[in-house]
């Protein structure tokens, strides 16, 4: 009788990479790999199941343009080189917020606002040194109108996932400390969506489609099943959800006070995600649900 069903082949891990590794307990449960330990999980990843990973990088050093992030021998582009000829898809997030030392995911024009069209180019090179590092999936996260087209143009035969309706939210705080991508003035408002708005968040999937999307994305999850619901029934595309960080690390935290029961709350949460509409999901307890499901 049951009608939503988990399946690992519908989850896709994000993995940070970093100078350093880090420990999940010193970062929220977002641990971080250096490239020379990421072989070794990758191919633990593999033996476990899991089919898919989405590649976040944390450069050494950051500038003005967040040019670490188009580097030919960037983190991500080492990173995807290690990870060659494993039965595993490799997404990457394009976007420059790790690579600025203000912390945006464009660049800063005139009165620190956020140069929209001059940010374009800087994507789609970004997005074009992944694929010619190995990335089989490009997943522009930045919210700048109009990248999805500028990167098709430069990608005519890449994958492109669209986080078309990412909403300026509260929940991406653990992910923020992991990537150290927090904005060093002001906040996202001016690019990422209003948490009130579902039209808009359609309009914006319209866009995407329009651009040459292959796959669009609602992020985050939990808070905006409603989105997602209304995705699905509006857009044939397949379409994923970002279970963000927060809502992973508030299931943590509350587990570890034993308010409530990890694994239950987080297969009741993902299975609401899939319910909702969503065909894949990217969350932080695609390693653990290889060994629940
Ligand atoms: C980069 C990006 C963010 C997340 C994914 N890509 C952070 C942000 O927009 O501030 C958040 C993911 C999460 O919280 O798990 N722009």
């Amino acid at each position: 009788m049951r009608e939503t069903r988990l399946d690992l082949d519908d989850f896709v891990l994000p993995l940070f990479v970093g100078p350093e590794p880090l420990a999940n307990s010193e970062l929220a449960g977002m641990a971080r790999h250096s490239v020379e330990t990421l072989g070794a999980e990758a191919d633990e990843l593999v033996r476990l199941g899991v089919k898919a990973v989405i590649l976040f990088g944390i450069p050494d050093e950051k500038d003005e343009e967040g040019s670490g992030a188009w580097d030919d021998d960037g983190i991500v582009q080492r990173a995807l080189r290690e990870l060659q000829g494993r039965d595993l898809v490799l997404i990457t997030d394009v976007c420059l917020c790790e690579y600025t030392s203000h912390g945006h995911c464009g660049i800063v024009g005139d009165g620190e606002e956020i140069d929209n069209d001059a940010t374009l180019e800087l994507l789609s090179r970004t997005a074009r040194s992944h694929v010619e590092a190995g990335a089989h999936v490009v997943a522009p996260s930045d919210m700048m109108d109009g990248r999805v087209g500028a990167i098709r143009e430069d990608l005519p035969d890449t994958p492109i996932i669209a986080y078309s309706a990412k909403y300026a939210s509260a929940f991406y705080g653990p992910f923020r400390e992991a990537a150290e991508s927090a904005p060093a003035f002001g906040d996202r408002r001016g690019y990422q969506m209003d948490p009130a708005n579902v039209r808009e968040a359609l309009r914006e999937c319209e866009q995407d489609v329009a651009e040459g999307a292959d796959v669009l994305m609602i992020k985050p999850a939990l808070p905006y099943l409603d989105v997602i619901r209304a995705a699905r029934e509006r857009f044939d595309l397949p379409l994923a959800a970002y279970n963000v960080s927060g809502e992973y690390a508030m299931v943590k935290a509350a587990a570890a006070k034993g308010f409530l029961d990890e694994r239950q709350a987080a297969l009741e949460s993902l299975t609401a995600i899939k319910r909702a509409g969503a065909d894949f999901v990217v969350s932080y307890w695609t390693k653990e649900l290889a060994s629940w499901l």
